[in-house]
């Protein structure tokens, strides 16, 4: 084979195929790093979405949740003849939850029964979630209670104040306390309207 034939040879044939080779290695290893990448960063990205999820999934279970709790069943115990206590039932009502209504001639016993302190009585005795209610307690207050479930017996709004849900005496508004009661009788401010 002589030097011109060797030439020859190399630009006919030899050559186009070395380049051909060459360019398919590069697209290859191209191809294999945009894959690569893209596996990378569906792995680096999925984990997130997978933890936002989550927390979505979470926080609505957490609603859901809270919205069962803050509007869970109450048992009002009442005089059958007493007509706040009816009121104060139908601003439960309105705010979400559900009563069960046990009027009663020894409203005092029940008291006793749920040791709701002497100086704290009203007209009526509710229990919700294990807590007990007495008197016209405003169902922010309860629902604040459900809500923070402090280890206390319950809420009180002592005596019968005008203005409270279910007294209502035209546009009268009488300033009151909403008080907790603990099991050793610990008696504190929840809250107080108007707020101070
Ligand atoms: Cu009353
Ligand atoms: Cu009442």
């Amino acid at each position: 084979m002589t030097q011109k034939q060797l030439i020859y040879w190399w630009q006919k044939w030899l050559r186009p195929i070395v380049i051909r080779f060459a360019v398919a290695v590069v697209l290859t290893i191209g191809m294999l790093g945009i894959l690569g990448s893209t596996a990378f960063m569906s792995y680096a990205i999925a984990p997130p979405t997978a933890a936002a999820f989550n927390t979505q999934l979470v926080s609505l279970t957490n609603r859901i949740q809270n919205d069962t709790q803050i509007t869970p069943e109450v048992t009002v115990y009442r005089s059958p003849d007493c007509s706040c206590c009816g009121g104060w039932i139908d601003h439960l009502k309105a705010q979400g939850f559900a009563i069960k209504d046990f009027p009663t001639p020894n409203i005092e016993a029940v008291k006793q029964k749920y040791n709701v302190p002497d100086n704290l009585t009203s007209c009526h005795t509710a229990i919700v979630n294990g807590y007990v209610i007495e008197g016209h307690v405003p169902a922010d207050d309860i629902k604040r209670l459900l809500q923070e479930k402090p280890n206390l017996l319950g809420l009180s709004v002592p005596q019968m104040p005008v203005g409270t849900p279910g007294m209502e005496i035209g546009n009268q508004k009488d300033p009151f306390t909403v008080f907790s009661f603990d099991r050793k009788d610990a008696v504190m401010v929840f809250n107080k309207y108007p707020a101070s």
